[in-house]
């Protein structure tokens, strides 16, 4: 018996994660498996109305769970910054999900922006720290608000992070077994404390792993190659601020926000999952959203549970879904509704 921590959360969240639920509700019964799903309205509406975010004793209350399904948390009406450090990052640090899992891969070559690319061309996997780096949240002002003025923001990465997410990133391409293939994406020529401590860990755990060819890609060049030549990339591993940003561009390229989906992941605690975009206001209450990114952090969700057939199950259903119904991975553009294209996966389940 699984138990789900539903955290729709905010703007097109709840509709996006209504869908999510839809599918795992007929995984449940095609696969057998049993699970209770409790919705928590942690998020911006909340906020509002008790100026909480998330306190102690509701992560005390989460790790309680097998895993967390996250719709979306950001608020129009809330300054930037509150909601998501008081509650994504707070999630994510608290309960030591140290790995944001963001695989990219296209399912549909017509969504596809860049020219001339297939589907096969574009399936890789990113590792991105999630638990140090630039989130860490350090840094001071000094002389705060005169004309010599300083802001430090101080990118915070220890041995132990950065070996446990490269030995993930490891074992990941191993098990994946697709091209056996690591790509470590930094700035070794310029920022030389974090990226040399990054380089050494990462060739050293290379000597556990004779079978996983090995790669470095400064993180400019990342981006360049991820237009021109993304079938170089099978997993590649990063630090938590190169790896949001080059996941929306990874988005992007394998259709957009409306299909990148994402996992929080303690391997040894309770992971979270959730679609990669955002709350999406102007969308919101329209039934017009895309929902297949939640619904594929969900299949995530639910291989991670150890659902393995539901999970794969679920992104076939997502793939039949693409490859043959949608007009486009585009809020009001798919073709369909946001509980129809729900209604779609679970058919093709
Ligand atoms: C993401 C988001 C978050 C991040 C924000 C909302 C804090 O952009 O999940 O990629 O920067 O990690
Ligand atoms: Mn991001």
């Amino acid at each position: 018996m699984y138990r789900i921590a539903v955290i729709p959360g905010d703007g097109t969240g709840p509709e996006v994660v209504n869908e999510g639920l839809k599918i795992i509700e007929a995984s449940a019964k095609k696969y057998n498996f049993k699970y209770e799903a409790t919705i928590f309205d942690f998020g911006g509406e909340r906020y509002l109305k008790t100026a909480k975010t998330l306190e102690d004793k509701d992560i005390e209350e989460l790790k309680k769970y097998s895993a967390i399904y996250l719709g979306a948390i950001g608020h129009p009406d809330i300054k930037p910054g509150i909601l998501e450090t008081g509650i994504l990052l707070k999630l994510r640090f608290s309960l030591d999900q140290y790995i944001n899992l963001r695989p990219i891969k296209l399912y549909n070559a017509d969504f596809c922006p860049l020219k001339d690319k297939k589907p096969e061309d574009i399936d890789f996997v990113v590792v991105r720290e999630n638990s140090e780096g630039l989130y860490k949240g350090m840094g001071e002002f000094k002389d705060k608000g005169t004309k010599d003025e300083v802001a430090i923001q101080i990118s915070y990465n220890t041995r132990k992070g950065v070996e446990r997410c490269i030995r993930y990133a490891f074992e990941y391409a191993r098990q994946r077994n697709k091209r056996k293939k690591l790509t470590l994406c930094g700035k070794t020529n310029v920022l030389t404390y974090a990226w040399d401590l990054w380089e050494r860990t990462f060739n050293e755990v290379a000597r556990d792993y004779p079978d996983i060819a090995t790669d470095y890609a400064h993180v400019d060049a990342t981006t360049m190659w991820f237009v021109k030549n993304p079938e170089w990339f099978d997993v590649i591993v990063t630090d938590n601020m190169f790896g949001d940003i080059i996941t929306d561009l990874g988005a992007m390229i394998q259709g957009g926000m409306g299909i990148a989906a994402g996992g929080n992941i303690n391997p040894h605690g309770v992971s979270m999952f959730e679609p990669i975009g955002g709350s999406a206001p102007k969308y919101t209450g329209k039934n017009v959203i895309n929902p297949l990114a939640a619904i594929c952090a969900a299949g995530m969700m639910l291989e991670n549970l150890g659902e393995v057939k539901a999970g794969k199950a679920v992104e076939d259903a997502v793939i039949k879904v693409v490859k043959s119904k949608l007009k486009s991975l585009a809020a009001g553009k798919m073709g369909y509704s946001t509980t129809e294209v729900g209604d779609l996966v679970v058919k093709n389940l």
